[in-house]
């Protein structure tokens, strides 16, 4: 790799120059810091359109262009974006990968023209063509979940046995390992124990993944369970990593019959605190979601650009952590907070996230 960290202070100066010898054409106050890329993984998750705005709105804020663009959960149309950005020239490139290790070919042309790349909360793999990464702390998500689960099953009073089933994201996603991960470590004295028992025997990562978290595919995953492991047994507890996830999931147990008075919904967790989700944790059908403040992190994203693009090392809170392969991405990690029934107004209504009538 060549020496970016020199090359970004005076990219810094060239970009300024360039931007505003462009000032002619567009309009002064949106131009003067350069354009930024955002590369966003797909649109039919309403998380993503979220990012995607908040990272226009806050940089455009600072005085930069944005082009942005959607991949449609395909990893090679999310590369020749990435292609045609380098060739727009933009300044800077913000990145949520659909496949961590589909990128480094194209990272590497950005190496080549000095344009520093923000990994967006999915860490960027096998390259060292990445300068930071901004995500949340992704262990403590799965973390959340797993207590979750822990708490509301009793566990820690001795209570069981419980049945449980495990559903993880997508394969490709780096965040899918940290998230299963965190909550494995808590769940799995339990299961030594047997006080969780997964009746379908799919405990392994590789057995329990959802490819590009698919809502339909991990209905048809959770089908195949109910018919072929629950035929005269309920599940008591699904972990589920993501609220598109957890809509497909419920979706299956809804046609084997739970959420009637004798077969209640088990206990389901998910992430994201997507507003199908929120007003099915209020009418009672998934338990729990995890909330990541988006328009923080895009906050954090866009004050890295800035930073960057002037020349000043930004704010960093773990250096260790995120090694992608190639090396330890210096990174800056959010909190995530679990939300029920039992706090959602405080945290996502009175938080501003949602206001109440959008809950309705
Ligand atoms: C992950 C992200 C989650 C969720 C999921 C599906 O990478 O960290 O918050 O959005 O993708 O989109």
């Amino acid at each position: 790799m060549r020496n970016r960290r020199a090359a970004l202070a005076s990219l810094a100066g060239a970009s300024l120059a360039l931007t505003l010898s462009a000032c002619g054409k567009d309009s002064a106050s949106t131009t003067k810091g350069g354009t930024v890329g955002i590369a966003m993984p797909t649109r039919a998750s309403e998380r993503w359109l979220n990012d995607g705005k908040s990272m226009v709105t806050d940089l455009k804020n600072k005085g930069y262009r944005t082009k942005l663009v959607y991949g449609d959960d395909d990893p090679k149309a999310q590369v020749s974006q990435i292609a045609d950005l380098i060739e727009q020239r933009v300044d800077a490139l913000v990145i949520a990968a659909i496949d961590n290790r589909s990128l480094n070919d194209v990272l590497k042309k950005a190496a080549a023209e000095d344009i520093p790349v923000i990994s967006y909360d999915r860490l960027i793999l096998g390259t060292e063509n990445v300068d930071y990464y901004v995500s949340f702390d992704n262990e403590q998500v799965g973390r959340l979940q797993a207590l979750y689960i822990v708490d509301k099953l009793g566990l820690d009073d001795g209570k069981g046995p419980f049945n449980i089933e495990l559903f993880a994201g997508s394969p490709d996603d780096n965040n899918t390992r940290y998230f299963f991960d965190g909550a494995m470590h808590l769940l799995q004295p339990y299961l030594d124990e047997k006080q969780l028992v997964v009746q379908s025997g799919q405990t392994a990562l590789k057995q329990v993944t959802t490819l590009r978290w698919d809502g339909p595919t991990a209905r048809k995953r959770m089908n195949g369970i109910l018919s072929s492991s629950y035929v005269n047994r309920k599940v008591d507890a699904v972990l589920s990593p993501y609220d598109g996830i957890s809509i497909g999931v419920l979706s299956a147990l809804k046609s084997y019959g739970y959420g009637s008075a004798g077969k209640p919904f088990p206990v389901i967790t998910g992430q994201d605190a997507e507003l199908a989700s929120v007003k099915s944790i209020i009418a009672g059908e998934q338990s729990q979601t995890v909330y990541k403040d988006i328009h923080q992190l895009a906050e954090v994203a866009a004050d890295m650009v800035d930073d960057i693009l002037n020349g000043r090392t930004p704010r960093l809170n773990n250096r260790r952590s995120y090694k992608n392969g190639a090396k330890a991405v210096p990174s800056y990690l959010l909190q995530p907070t679990s939300v029920d029934k039992s706090n959602y107004e405080y945290v996502l209504v009175a938080g501003g996230y949602y206001t109440a009538a959008e809950l309705k």
